[in-house]
């Protein structure tokens, strides 16, 4: 599996066209690849010496057209990267009318009576909420959200080596709550806003919704409880999906822009795959697509009452907090990279400043795109009139910012996937140590999982009991009860609701991975248990084997001492019985020297001493060969009794 690596978080710049409701003012003061590409320029107004300069990966200009943006800006990229695993995240920011939902979505937005254009009007009618028609939008116009859908579908159909599921969820905070835009039902309990059509609240089916609880969990980070993630089965599905919850989107107009968003909108797919020969090899990653409200004045957008104005409090004040979190993350990289380049001398690190995610509901949810784990793209949206210098400077700051801010990203594999992993290798070396061993084991370790299921029931009785997997334990967590909220009991932020059969199916299915996982740890125990019991059988063995080396070689020694005594003997016996013959027939004086005609021929009788010449004959002689006889006596006897062990 890939290890981690370090990612930045990657900045493009886009400025839209001049458009009417901008006015009659210039655009002079921005310049865009200015010296170099990706190099902005921001002229003071009043002294155009004063030049604010900036770095950015891509700066796209007015006449910059929808693909060209989602080509150049590397998002099909992005897609490939989470259809490969890993988590990645695009979001638009700037000022409101800057162009982010353009950019996101492209589509055409109208007002009641078909007419676009910022909201100047009567003030006396009742205010009318801009609505997305997503089929009067040209092709060409779609903006990164469509795009990318139908890229992460191609994606997935060209890679016949896995098998993918795409789900989809679409949330939107607003005044600082999360609403589920796929279930229109939590959205009955927004105060005084209707959607797609005229203010005022809802009830639907008699059931009044809420607002979406964040909950925290170690794996998970901050989720969404009871979030409705249907699973989606074409691109097509998924951009509908999309739609709809466009469709329920807070949206209003005021003087700088005839369609605002007022609420912060998440667009994710939750993209798993599995080899298809290896379904519990999962892999689980999320593309986020956000579409950011944008920061705004009430003394310009004209909002300075009622639900407008509790709005643009309520954006600003997540806005803020996000420019506090990217500014705390750049502040800790600059502080890592001070530390790491004094790091040799000093040993003074000054702790990590805090990042205030949890200030707000949007940096609760952007917590893994902003100096977390996944791959970022940040949109920085420009608003080319002379007129928002200002704002164009603050958002050029924090891009600029942003762009210090690194990820550390790695592909997202299934907590119980790598846990099976791990179980097959833990086997697979098992499985080599016995074999080396050269000891049979008596449990059937399973080759594969799909040949692990009979060998639960060969395992032997009384083998360690392995802690218990439950389905329960095995599913994911924070499957919640319906409540009021009108979900099904499936529909959480990992799963779909079903249909009554898919049900059944997916509980099947669950069981199965759990079945799977029980036999797994089952035979790890097992082949653990037969592998400690073989190596200190080996152990013993061991010691048997060193102790019978040792007595071998002090036997050797002892067979080498003996060998070399017999021949000794053996050596002297010859002699002895060369110089007894040669005495009986007189062939040698003692002095070794052979007398004058004596013949060299021995006989048995002369070896026992018979028929020896009588004392006084040759006295020296006689006395010697007396003596030798005796001595060749003795010797034989010892060889006789040598030769008993040494044979
Ligand atoms: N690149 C572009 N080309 C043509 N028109 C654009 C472009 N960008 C934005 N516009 C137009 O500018 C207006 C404002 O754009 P948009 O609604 O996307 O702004 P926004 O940043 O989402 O604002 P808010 O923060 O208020 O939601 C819209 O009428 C939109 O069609
Ligand atoms: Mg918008």
């Amino acid at each position: 599996m890939d290890a981690q690596q370090q990612k930045s978080i990657r900045v493009a710049v886009r400025v839209r066209p001049i458009l009417p409701a901008d006015g009659a003012t210039g655009a002079t003061l921005l310049q865009l690849d200015a010296g170099r590409p990706g190099e902005v320029f921001l002229a003071n107004g009043g002294d155009k010496r004063a030049v604010r300069r900036y770095t950015f990966d891509q700066v796209f200009g007015p006449d910059t057209k929808q693909h060209e943006l989602y080509e150049r800006a590397g998002v099909p990229a992005m897609v490939a990267a989470a259809a490969a695993g890993y988590h990645a995240t695009i979001f638009a920011y700037g000022q409101t009318g800057s162009g982010k939902t353009f950019t996101m979505e492209g589509y055409r937005y109208v007002t009641r009576g078909g007419s676009q254009g910022p909201a100047g009007g009567d003030a006396r009618q009742p205010p009318v909420a801009p609505a997305a028609d997503p089929s009067a939008t040209p092709e060409e116009q779609l903006g990164i959200v469509p795009r990318a859908v139908r890229e992460l579908f191609a994606a997935a159909a060209r890679d016949t080596s896995r098998r993918f599921t795409i789900k989809c969820s679409f949330v939107q905070i607003y005044r600082e709550q999360v609403y589920d835009l796929l279930n229109p039902a939590t959205m009955e309990a927004l105060p005084g806003v209707g959607r797609g059509g005229a203010r005022g609240a809802r009830r639907v089916g008699g059931v009044v919704g809420g607002p979406l609880r964040m909950r925290w969990s170690q794996q998970e980070e901050f989720y969404l409880e009871n979030l409705f993630t249907p699973e989606v089965e074409s691109a097509e599905e998924a951009i509908q999906a999309f739609q709809a919850g466009v469709a329920n989107k807070v949206m209003a107009s005021h003087r700088l822009n005839a369609s605002s968003s007022r609420s912060h909108c998440l667009f994710t797919l939750h993209v798993s795959s599995a080899p298809a020969d290896s379904p519990l090899e999962l892999r689980s990653a999320r593309l986020t697509l956000v579409d950011l409200a944008g920061s705004e004045r009430a003394a310009t957008t004209g909002a300075t009452e009622g639900a407008l104005r509790d709005e643009s409090v309520a954006i600003n004040k997540s806005l803020f907090t996000l420019r506090q979190v990217i500014a705390a993350l750049t502040d800790a990289a600059a502080a890592a990279a001070t530390a790491a380049a004094g790091g040799a001398g000093g040993g003074f690190s000054a702790p990590a400043p805090h990042v205030p995610y949890r200030d707000s509901k949007l940096t609760c949810l952007l917590k893994h795109s902003l100096g977390g784990s996944s791959l970022t793209l940040m949109l920085a949206c420009l608003s080319p009139a002379d007129r928002f210098l200002e704002e164009n400077a603050s958002t050029l700051d924090y891009a600029a910012r942003a762009r210090r801010i690194t990820n550390q990203v790695a592909v997202n594999e299934d907590p119980r996937s790598r846990l099976i992993r791990e179980l097959r290798a833990e086997v697979a070396f098992l499985r080599q140590q016995l074999e080396a061993a050269g000891l049979p084991h008596r449990s059937q370790l399973p080759t594969s999982l799909a040949a692990s299921a009979p060998c639960a029931s060969a395992l032997p009785a009384g083998s360690i009991t392995p802690p218990a997997v439950t389905p329960a334990s095995a599913a994911p967590p924070s499957t919640k009860s319906v409540g009021t909220t009108g979900i099904p009991a499936g529909a959480n932020h990992n799963d779909a609701p079903a249909a009554p059969g898919d049900e059944d199916e997916a509980a099947y299915a669950n069981q199965l991975r759990a079945t799977d996982v029980e036999v797994l740890v089952r035979s790890v125990i097992e082949a653990s248990r037969v592998a400690v019991a073989s190596s200190s059988a080996l152990a013993g063995l061991r010691g048997a084997y060193t102790r019978a080396c040792a007595s071998l070689e002090s036997l050797r020694t002892e067979h080498d001492a003996l060998v070399a005594e017999d021949t000794r003997l053996r050596d002297r016996l010859a002699m002895l019985e060369a110089l007894v013959a040669d005495s009986v027939t007189g062939a040698y004086d003692l002095r070794g020297q052979r007398p004058a005609g004596r013949s060299s021929a021995s006989s048995i009788d002369a070896q026992r001493g018979e028929g020896l010449p009588m004392a006084g004959g040759e006295p020296g002689w006689y006395t010697a060969s007396a003596a030798a006889l005796i001595e060749l006596e003795e010797l034989r006897r010892a060889a006789a009794v040598q030769a008993g062990p040494v044979a």
